[in-house]
């Protein structure tokens, strides 16, 4: 590992031993733009939660769940298609290249690839970055199987992460961004984050993008509001994240998943609907909020995509687009390009 220190940012280095560390900025500095986040977005007319809020360390283990649901086929369906493009993956990838991953969550989906990388260098450099620290538990597995990988996590916002790794070094990178966690932005930001993605490559970077194509209604429909209500809980876990860590009063039994496709804008509209008329106290935003019954409080968009538009998306960006491969039934999409 190079020793390598952050300077325009302040992060704190937790150095586990020779072939792990990892680096996050200091906690002060997230849990105030929380509250403030929270406080801006709850006193809106149209009331919403930023679904990068639902990464708590519960969430992201309901959101792991929810990923070996029947109803939830993209993960699967990724992996399908991440398992047969080992060999045309193969010429683009040298001795040297860094694997980086953006939203790495349990990382499981990233030992497909892990494989590859292995099985070419003596040495592989990973960086998973993680807005949750189940960063730090995925990573201590990952080692546990893989003896020549080298681990330097990144437990910050992509944006943030992103300009951390711009002054990292001069190796050329893959940058993974699976599971269609783009769709989650809105139109607007998915284009502010590519573009940020596109200003932080080389010439000769790679970046592979998983993306959920539109299908039946039902399909979908079913795979955000599951049989089992993991789903629902992974949704209401937002709502109990702001009690704990706000000092909030939301009384979780008085609100819904309530979660439909949106067929002219091809996505998912994931909300919680509050079930009677009642009033809120969060203590960090000194904020006290009244919701009507029946009033939604907006948490989370997934956008599903085309091929079409998504070749449009990314060449308008400036992305050369170098393979799109699609599973049999066309459920997924995942999109190699690079940037010359
Ligand atoms: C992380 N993201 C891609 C998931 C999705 O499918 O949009 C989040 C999720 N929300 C409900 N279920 C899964």
């Amino acid at each position: 590992m190079n020793d390598f220190t952050p300077k325009k940012i302040d992060y704190k280095q937790y150095v586990v031993d020779s072939q792990l560390r990892y680096f996050k900025p200091h906690a002060t500095k997230i849990e105030k733009s929380f509250a403030e986040e929270i406080s801006y977005s709850l006193i809106q007319k149209s009331k919403f939660i930023n679904p990068k809020f639902f990464y708590d360390k519960k969430g992201s283990d309901l959101f792991e769940s929810i990923c070996l649901l029947p109803e939830y086929y993209p993960t699967r369906t990724e992996i399908s298609i991440l398992k047969k493009l080992k060999h045309d993956l193969l010429p683009y990838l040298d001795e040297n290249i860094h694997l980086v991953e953006l939203g790495s969550g349990a990382s499981v989906k990233t030992r497909l690839i892990l494989d590859i990388f292995t099985k070419l260098q003596p040495k592989t450099e990973y960086f998973p970055i993680d807005i949750s620290e189940i960063l730090t538990e995925s990573s201590e597995q990952l080692l546990k199987d893989y003896d020549t990988l080298h681990i330097t996590g990144i437990i910050d916002t992509y944006q943030g992460a992103l300009e951390f790794l711009k002054s990292y070094d001069d190796k050329k990178n893959l940058i993974l961004f699976l599971g269609s966690s783009f769709g989650n932005f809105t139109p607007d930001d998915g284009k502010l984050f590519l573009e940020k993605i596109f200003s932080t490559m080389k010439s000769g970077d790679l970046f592979l993008i998983g993306l959920d194509l539109v299908k039946d209604k039902n399909i979908l429909e079913s795979a955000y509001d599951d049989s089992k209500g993991i789903t629902a809980k992974f949704n209401l876990n937002v709502l109990s994240r702001i009690n704990d860590e706000l000092d909030a009063d939301f009384n979780i039994d008085n609100f819904s998943h309530y979660s439909i496709y949106n067929e002219h804008d091809q996505r998912i509209e994931m909300n919680l609907k509050s079930l009677v008329s009642q009033s809120v106290i969060i203590g960090k935003s000194n904020l006290s909020l009244n919701l009507e019954k029946d009033e939604l409080i907006h948490t989370e968009y997934s956008h599903k995509y085309n091929v079409s538009q998504i070749k449009k998306i990314l060449n308008d960006v400036g992305f050369e687009i170098k393979n799109i491969w699609l599973d049999d039934k066309k459920y997924f999409s995942l999109t190699l390009l690079t940037k010359n």
